[in-house]
């Protein structure tokens, strides 16, 4: 059965345990935006992500239902605004704002300081467009809601659903909420950081002919956490686009998050586009838009490459050329997996004290049968 976000299946989080409740006020109130997974993401990148999303000014976007699930200070927020307010006024001259807009926008927020102010900005930007102050007011009540994304019900799908969603690790959920997660979404699964179940969820609510856009740590696509999500977009999606963010400016905060973007549909598989590292610059970002949403992929770009498959079931995706996709094929088919012939792979060694410990194996003034062979490997 497709994969859908039916009404009744999230209680409301009026109907959580009063634990529940109570973990995810703490977490509401915290001034620590660390606790909270806050990290927010450069004006350029959301213009970006718009545009590969195809929220475009010139597209009817009043007609279109956006979804953003965790809005912080508004940097998705209010760019969207901006567009919308600007294609309405374009598509529906004598339109009443009421009417046209209302369905327009669903937005969720657990900080209730950071709602607070967002709200005010979301009134402020819409009475400087124009509006009256009581239109204003009475479409943010419509668009803005504060509560827990994963928790809070939401009103049918959605044709955009784009945001950066918070990094929180398991050990710093409160106990009931992370069971509260485990017991609600199935790719919460192993270490999963809160954005997996995030991601999830946004898909949930993607209407036929959606488009999610989303900027994160790109961790979960290779990693064991990871995996029941990529299943879950290898059997029902199409990674449509992947924009590898490494090493470039894409937050206002220096974050060691590894970013990337990916865009994902409901359409038919097909092959990925891939961009690496872009130039975070309104220019530069605006034209990889362009050629990375083209019909066809001109043969001579090289901003651009296809990867044919790179979903496949709930295997790790290999985001690199095609002919290193390929070296790495040859090598799985001519050789063993490291761990079938006895060695252990693992992120490094802890040994306290390398300088001792680590050395060159003949030399090594240690017993033979205590020595272990070992190779380190750090990526370019
Ligand atoms: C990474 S920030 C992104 C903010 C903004 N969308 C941006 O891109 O700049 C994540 C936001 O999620 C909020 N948050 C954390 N847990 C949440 C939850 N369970 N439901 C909704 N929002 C949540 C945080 O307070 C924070 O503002």
């Amino acid at each position: 059965m497709p994969f859908r976000q039916l009404s009744l299946d999230l209680p409301n989080s009026h109907s959580v345990s009063p634990q529940v409740q109570a973990a995810i006020e703490q977490l509401a109130c915290n001034p620590q935006a660390d606790a909270r997974g806050a990290i927010f993401t450069r004006q350029e990148v959301v213009e970006f992500i718009l545009d590969l999303v195809g929220y475009r000014e010139e597209q009817p976007l009043h007609t279109m239902r956006l979804l953003e699930p965790s809005f912080g200070r508004g940097d998705f927020l209010l760019a969207i605004i901006k567009r919308l307010l600007k294609a309405w006024r374009a598509f529906q001259s004598n339109g009443v704002a009421l009417d046209d807009l209302s369905d327009a926008i669903r937005a969720v927020e657990l900080h209730h300081t950071s709602f607070k102010h967002t709200t005010a900005a979301v009134i402020n930007l819409l009475e400087s467009d124009g509006l009256d102050s009581k239109t204003a007011t009475t479409l943010s009540k419509r668009w803005l809601s504060q509560g827990d994304f994963l928790l809070t019900p939401l009103d049918g799908e959605f044709e955009v659903v784009v945001g950066n969603p918070p990094y929180i690790r398991p050990e710093l959920i409160p106990a009931p909420l992370l069971a509260a997660y485990r017991n609600r979404y199935r790719t919460m699964f192993d270490r999963a950081d809160i954005y997996i179940p995030f991601i999830e969820r946004m898909l949930s609510v993607l209407s036929n002919q959606g488009h999610l856009g989303v900027i994160c740590s790109d961790r979960w696509m290779k990693n064991r956490y990871g995996g029941p999500l990529r299943r879950l977009i290898a059997e029902q999606f199409h990674l449509k686009i992947y924009v590898d963010m490494v090493d470039t400016p894409a937050f206002h905060s220096e974050v060691v998050a590894y970013p990337a973007i990916t865009v994902i549909t409901r359409e038919k598989a097909e092959a990925t586009r891939l961009a690496y590292r872009p130039t975070v610059e309104t220019r530069a970002l605006t034209q990889l838009a362009d050629v990375l949403r083209a019909p066809v992929l001109s043969k001579e770009s090289t901003m651009v490459q296809e990867l044919a498959t790179v979903t496949d079931a709930a295997q790790p995706w290999l985001l690199k050329s095609s002919e290193q996709v390929a070296l790495i094929r040859r090598l799985e088919q001519s050789f063993p997996a490291l761990e079938a012939v006895e060695c252990k792979v693992g992120i490094g060694v802890a040994t306290g004290a390398d300088q001792a410990f680590i050395g060159d194996f003949e030399t090594l003034d240690v017993e033979g049968d205590r020595k272990l062979p070992l190779v380190t490997f750090s990526p370019a």
